[in-house]
């Protein structure tokens, strides 16, 4: 066998044991062996008895785990690392559990793909605005929001110099980035746009960041809804990956007619280049569009200025981010 043929077989090898792994991990967190842990240490009868499982199966995963350095193996009993105790702290749970729980689902989704590629048909998840229960809705936009925390203060700084007074956050989930743009402009009003079942979520950070009494909640379907007019600042944050160019045509130009005139749209997601061949992350990304909600994409900037040409905006600026490498700003003005 030719070198090249060795070391291709050998990268094969690899993914699938990675994957192997991450199956195992994910399944564990899954069966919330982790959240049991951080109770206490316990053996794999005992973590077998609280998640309803085969103790005798469960214990092969529990070794693996603990040889791959996800938690400690003492005599019979596993523990959590100590410095991984923050990570399924329940009252944190919010923060990090979410997280990890939507770690599987990507997984899931993408062991799912073939399924999809032959049918055509994506999955309805929360993100793409799917008919999803509320409590799904929920666990996606408060991971989202708990993620999004560092990147939302970084856009709200852009507009600092800004005078805004009626600011719209359209397909706004747990409203992140509304309620810091409008933190930074204390006279603004806000108008939080976004399925019916995330109103209460956002309704509670609202008022967790003091902001709620400046806010309008709208629970609909924006393609369709009527979102009034007269906005300085109309925010689409993460939005435009959940679309086809042509539906982020149709959306951008009606939200344009929604302007007052000299306001701006602000248009943040995730990059890729114009070949498509990098970052990882984004072409990672893409795929996962594709295989939920409506044939979304990531797209690069040259797509976004398509995607706001038929609305007839002006280019402003576009801008990195600091604190989400692989993402842009694109402000437009009217
Ligand atoms: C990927 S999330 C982004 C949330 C938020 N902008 C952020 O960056 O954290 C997209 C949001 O758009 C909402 N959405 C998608 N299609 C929608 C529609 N047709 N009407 C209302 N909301 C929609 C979803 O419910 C979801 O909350």
């Amino acid at each position: 066998m030719s070198i090249q043929v060795e070391r291709t077989r050998q990268r094969f090898e690899n993914l699938v044991e990675q994957l192997e792994d991450s199956a195992a991990i994910l399944t564990l967190v899954d069966l919330g062996v982790f959240d049991l842990l951080f109770k206490k240490a316990q053996s794999a009868e005992a973590l077998a008895q609280a998640t309803q499982t085969d103790s005798f199966r469960l214990s092969r995963f529990l070794n693996l785990a603990s040889a791959l350095g996800f938690m400690a193996k003492n005599g019979d009993e596993y523990a959590l690392l100590d410095g991984d105790r923050d990570l399924f702290d329940p009252e944190q749970s919010y923060r990090h559990g979410n997280r990890l729980q939507g770690l599987k689902k990507r997984l899931t989704t993408f062991l799912a793909a073939d399924e999809i590629l032959r049918t055509g048909v994506p999955l309805e998840v929360a993100g793409s605005g799917g008919d999803v229960s509320e409590a799904d809705r929920r666990g996606f936009l408060s991971y989202l929001h708990h993620a999004s925390l560092d990147v939302a203060a970084e856009v709200a700084s852009w507009t600092q110099y800004f005078s805004l007074s009626r600011v719209m956050d359209v397909g706004s989930g747990a409203g992140t980035y509304l309620w810091e743009v409008l933190k930074a402009h204390p006279q603004a009003q806000g108008q939080w746009v976004d399925r019916k079942n995330a109103i209460g979520l956002a309704q509670e950070v609202a008022t967790a960041e003091g902001v709620v009494d400046r806010v309008n909640f709208l629970g609909g379907d924006f393609f369709e809804d009527p979102l009034g007019e007269g906005y300085d600042l109309i925010i689409l944050s993460n939005l435009v990956h959940c679309f086809d160019m042509q539906a982020n045509q149709r959306l951008i130009s009606q939200l344009s007619h929604s302007l007052s005139p000299g306001g701006r749209m602000l248009i943040k997601d995730f990059e890729v280049d114009d070949a498509r061949t990098g970052p990882l992350k984004s072409l990672r990304f893409g795929i996962m569009m594709t295989l939920v909600g409506n044939d979304g994409d990531t797209y690069s900037q040259n797509d976004v200025l398509e995607m706001v040409r038929p609305a007839g905006l002006a280019h402003e600026i576009t801008l990195g981010m600091r604190t989400s490498p692989h993402s842009y700003g694109m402000i437009f003005k009217k």
